[in-house]
């Protein structure tokens, strides 16, 4: 649902207000049903933005940005996280939030579980999704009903009013820390979720899976650009059991199923460890 968000957004062209407009061709991006109605945004100098039929808005102002996860990667995660293997993250997140009267982002936000289950911990709040991958956008626009989603690159200027959000959620996505201290505002929390030294051990030694590099929570503040300070970190560890088809799920929503998938035989014990960290804006 967009209305929640929609005093918050900003046109990406000219940084003016957005407010709800019949669909018109005029910059928005591709994908997309024309069927008359309330289905763009615009701007009052008239750059339209259109709003897809499942319900998420093009905020790339046309221009390119690169797929994000696959369609397979969205599925799989999709099932993964309605298995429950991964609520206890989610739970550490919403166990951080306190209520307040801004936006909750997620940046990066994948099929828009953590976010749902954040919006539920802080009731009358409205939540944005982003994400570049139209596979997870349509599961993020339908996560929760206080959420919005948004297609947009978190490497450019996000088209969201300065301080503008109360919290910032960003789990296993890019970080773009300047963009992230813009639209916090200043009593605002960015909690980032990265995987401890341990994450996922067993399988990344079984089949040679990417590993992902532990990042410490002072290095995360500082390659965000030293707009932060940590404000309090936790290490929330969970032993998995998996099923076969459970493993091959899991590998499938991770990098390496960019590459030839590993031949999983029998079930796994696998370590599930993050890193929630809260940071402050400086
Ligand atoms: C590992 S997934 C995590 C998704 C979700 N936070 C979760 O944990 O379930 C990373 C997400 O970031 C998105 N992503 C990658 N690069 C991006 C970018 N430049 N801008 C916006 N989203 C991006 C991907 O499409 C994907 O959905």
């Amino acid at each position: 649902m967009i209305d929640g968000a929609l005093p918050y957004l900003r046109c990406p062209v000219c940084g003016e207000t957005l407010a709800r407009a019949a669909f018109s061709p005029f910059v928005g991006g591709g994908g997309v049903v024309g069927q008359g109605g309330e289905r763009a945004l615009r701007c009052p100098r008239g750059h339209s933005f259109d709003i897809a039929r499942q319900g998420y808005v093009n905020l790339t102002a046309g221009r390119p940005v690169h797929p994000g996860d696959s369609a397979d990667m969205v599925a799989d995660r999709e099932t993964f996280l309605a298995e429950g293997h991964y609520d206890f993250i989610a739970e550490a997140l919403a166990e951080t939030v306190r209520p307040d009267d801004g936006l909750v982002v997620d940046a990066g936000t994948g099929t828009g579980r953590y976010l749902a289950r954040v919006l539920d911990a802080l009731p009358g709040m409205p939540g944005l999704g982003i994400d570049v991958s139209k596979p997870a956008l349509r599961r993020a626009a339908r996560a929760h009903p206080r959420a919005a989603a948004a297609l947009a690159d978190l490497w450019r200027p996000l088209p969201l009013a300065d301080a503008s959000a109360s919290v910032v959620l960003n789990v296993f996505a890019p970080r773009n820390g300047p963009e992230f201290r813009r639209i916090l505002r200043p009593d605002g929390r960015l909690l980032v979720v990265t995987p401890a030294r341990d994450h996922l051990a067993e399988l990344i030694d079984a089949y040679g899976l990417i590993k992902v590099d532990p990042v410490k929570a002072d290095r995360v503040a500082e390659a965000l650009g030293g707009g932060f300070e940590p404000d309090s970190c936790r290490t929330c560890r969970r032993t998995l059991r998996l099923s076969e088809a459970e493993t091959r799920t899991l590998i499938g929503m991770t990098p390496s199923a960019r590459h030839e998938p590993p031949h999983v035989a029998g079930a796994h014990e696998v370590t599930a460890a993050v890193d929630v960290t809260a940071y402050r804006p400086r």
